[in-house]
This record gives C-alpha cells, sequence and structure tokens, in this order.
C-alpha cells in the first residue's frame, strides 16, 4: 500500500551517481536551449547554461527559474501524446508552489488549485507545481490519481459504512458502489482512518506523502468541487437515476519532467471531453457500468447485441453528459469539435517545423470513432521532453486507453 519512511529508488536519488550527473547536465543544457530559443531570449542563453551547469556541479541539481517551468509545463502539455486537447497548451497556468512542503498545506494548496481552474465552471488550465526531486530528497506525492475521485467500495466485504442513496449496483460487478477504479485507494484511506458516505459519489480526500511525514490525509471542502447532477433533454426519467460528475479533471499521479529535473508533485488539469464521462467513466462494464440502466429506461432490446442498443444508451448517455455540463455553465468539449482543432493543431505544430507527437488509440475518442477526422490518419509516436511520465515502480499497474 503506501510507502512510509522507506522509499523505492526515486529519479532524485538515482542521480547521485556520475553517469547520471551527466546525463542530469545533458538533459538541462538541451532543454535550456530548446526554451531560450523558442522563448526568443537566446541572449541570455550562454550565461544561463553556465550558471546550471556549475550548480549541477555544485550540487548535483539546479532550480528553474519562473519561466522556464512555466514553458517546460506548457511544453510538457505540447509534448502529451495521448492528450486530444493540445491545441491551448499556450494557456496554461502556472501556479509555482515549489516552496511548499509541509502536506498539509499542500493539501490546501490543492484545495486551491480546484478553486481557481473550476472557476465558476468557466475552466482553467492549471498547473500547480510542488518541490522536484532532490538528491538527497525526493519531492512531495499525491497518491490519488486525480484531485478529484470517486469512492468504490466493494459491499461484500463490510462495504461502505452507511447506505446513502445508491445507483443501481452495477451488472457486470454487482457487489461494488461508487467507482470500481478506485477501491485500492477508498481502501487506502479507510485504512488510514476516512470513512465515507457510502453513496456512490463520495469524493476521496487527498493523500500526500512527503519525506519525514506519515501519509497524510486532507479532506477536500465539499464548495471546492463543482459537481453537475446528470440530466436528458428529451428524457425526464434520466435525472432520477441520480448520476453526477465532477467539473475538473485534474491528473495528480504524473511527474513532469523538465530539463532533467522531476517534479512528481504536480497536479495539472485542463477540461473535460464529454466521451471521457459519456463513454468510459459512466459506461465501461468496470467502471459505472449504466449502459443497461439507460437501455432498460430507454425501453430497448437487449436481448441481442443486434438491436444496437448499447451504442444507442451510449449516445443517449453522450447527450445527456454534454447537455448537464452545458445547462450548468461548465466548460466542456465535444469529440467533434475537438478532433477539428486537433487536426488544426498538428498543422500548427507543423508549420512550426516540429513534429507532434501522437497516439492514435487515445487521440481516437471511444464514440463514432470514424465520423471524426482524427480517425482517418496515422501520427508520429515520438516520446519526447518536457512531458508528463508515469511514476515508476509502485505506480498504477496496467494501463488502458483513456482514463
Ligand atoms: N479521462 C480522465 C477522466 O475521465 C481525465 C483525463 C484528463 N482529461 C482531460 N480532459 N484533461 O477523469
Amino acid at each position: 500500500m503506501f510507502r512510509h519512511a522507506i522509499r523505492q529508488k526515486s529519479p532524485g536519488e538515482r542521480l547521485s551517481s556520475l553517469a547520471s550527473i551527466e546525463e542530469l547536465s545533458d538533459e538541462a543544457e538541451r532543454f535550456l536551449h530548446q526554451c531560450y530559443t523558442e522563448l526568443d531570449r537566446t541572449a541570455e542563453l550562454p550565461a544561463r547554461c553556465r550558471a546550471v551547469a556549475a550548480a549541477i556541479r555544485a550540487d548535483a541539481t539546479y532550480d528553474h527559474t519562473f519561466a522556464e517551468l512555466e514553458y517546460g509545463a506548457r511544453v510538457a502539455w505540447r509534448n502529451s501524446s495521448r492528450c486530444i486537447g493540445r491545441l491551448y497548451w499556450q494557456s496554461l497556468r502556472l501556479r509555482d508552489r515549489r516552496a511548499t512542503d509541509r502536506p498539509l498545506r499542500i493539501g490546501e494548496e490543492c484545495v486551491g488549485h480546484l478553486r481557481e481552474a473550476t472557476n465558476d465552471g468557466r475552466i482553467r488550465p492549471t498547473i500547480t507545481v510542488f518541490a522536484p526531486d532532490r538528491p538527497d530528497r525526493p519531492g512531495p506525492r499525491i497518491r490519488n490519481e486525480q484531485l478529484i475521485r470517486y469512492a468504490g467500495y466493494r459491499v461484500d466485504d463490510g462495504g461502505p459504512p452507511e447506505h446513502g442513496k445508491t445507483l443501481p449496483a452495477p451488472r457486470a460487478l454487482p457487489s461494488i458502489v461508487g467507482d470500481p477504479r478506485n477501491i485500492a485507494l477508498t481502501d487506502s484511506v479507510r485504512a488510514l482512518g476516512w470513512y465515507g458516505h457510502g453513496t456512490a459519489f463520495d469524493i476521496l480526500p487527498l493523500v500526500i506523502e512527503a519525506e519525514g511525514y506519515r501519509p497524510y490525509v486532507h479532506v477536500l471542502p465539499q464548495d471546492c468541487v463543482l459537481e453537475i447532477p446528470l440530466s436528458h433533454p428529451r428524457h425526464p426519467w434520466f435525472a432520477d437515476l441520480g448520476i453526477r460528475w465532477h467539473a475538473v479533471p485534474a491528473i495528480s499521479d504524473m511527474c513532469l519532467e523538465v530539463g532533467g529535473l522531476h517534479y512528481s508533485c504536480a497536479p495539472f488539469n485542463g477540461w473535460y471531453m464529454g466521451t471521457e464521462i459519456g463513454s468510459r467513466n459512466l459506461a465501461d462494464a468496470d467502471r459505472y457500468d449504466l449502459l443497461p440502466a439507460v437501455a432498460a429506461n430507454l425501453g430497448l432490446d437487449t436481448t441481442t447485441d443486434r438491436t444496437l442498443w448499447r451504442d444507442r444508451a451510449l449516445v443517449e448517455l453522450n447527450v445527456a453528459v454534454l447537455h448537464s455540463y452545458e445547462q450548468a455553465g461548465v466548460t466542456m468539449t465535444d469529440h467533434h469539435t475537438e478532433a477539428h482543432r486537433f487536426l488544426k493543431h498538428v498543422a500548427k505544430e507543423e508549420r512550426a517545423g516540429r513534429v507532434c507527437p501522437a497516439e492514435w488509440s487515445w487521440i481516437v475518442p471511444p464514440l463514432s470513432g470514424g465520423a471524426t477526422a482524427v480517425f482517418h490518419r496515422y501520427y508520429d509516436e515520438a516520446d519526447v521532453r518536457p512531458n508528463f511520465v508515469r511514476h515508476g515502480p509502485e505506480g498504477h499497474g496496467p494501463e488502458r486507453h483513456g482514463p
């Protein structure tokens, strides 16, 4: 489960060898070159490279300036080959919190992140960067894969502490209430003393780890999490299903790698594309698994696959998601708009003389793939830095498409 005092080798710890220091110097120099060239500040480059080289010789690490970190975070987004929403990479707002080290303060800053990013529904792409890994001291980490996640309870092993209003139990996994994806995390926070209400949409607290501290549980205040109850523009019964989702997807378990430095705690968010919720979170058989319930309410014939009841239920579920966010005034994009924007982004990158790394199976949306333009071509699969990378051995297991 959670590591206490003893950690696996972190990137910072690996830096102590000479080879790693050389690697860091190379990475740093490559990054500075790219950064100052793109920012049109090449006059400053030689002095900056000398200063960084000296810092690395002395301390086996160095510090980014605010402008370097801001550029690095933005380009990490630009290089995220699985993200279809990269046209606006230059709009990413950096909250520089490298000096914040106590777990409680980190939790409070995550709450601040959610408030600023939510912005009453006009979602702002935002990243909060905490201290990077250092040769002598790993940076902090957030155990949750996103700042906002719904608990998952296995009902047959003691289950939720009490039963509130719940959805009909998912069909494929009859004994689970909430998001099955988060069962392990839910178990961990319960072991640390937290307990939820036992509803299908209990917001999990953050679990923050920092060197020298025990894992710290930070409960998110209700008012920093904007949620949208789902309804359908033509089917009044839909609202009675009691389905909701949150406004801000904020990834919190990826490591921002810039110029050889690893910021292992750097939660970042954009806004949602409807299919992430309507075709995956609420529809996958191992998530909320709602297609059977939606199909039943639509009166579809579910006795054979060939009636395409799943497909029809999927479309209505996605209609409900887009409709509800729109009604609530919360930023959300649809997969057709986003596919066009993405191809515009690819063309823009090519004009700037860059390749745009992209993974087809992540870029193509999980609904009507072939009806979007991004389906009908291939992409460059380069893995370049700066980027958001997965943490090491204690990560979250096998990766799937489009979490
Ligand atoms: N797919 C994830 C989810 O449904 C969020 C991933 C990031 N998405 C985004 N639009 N920035 O929660």
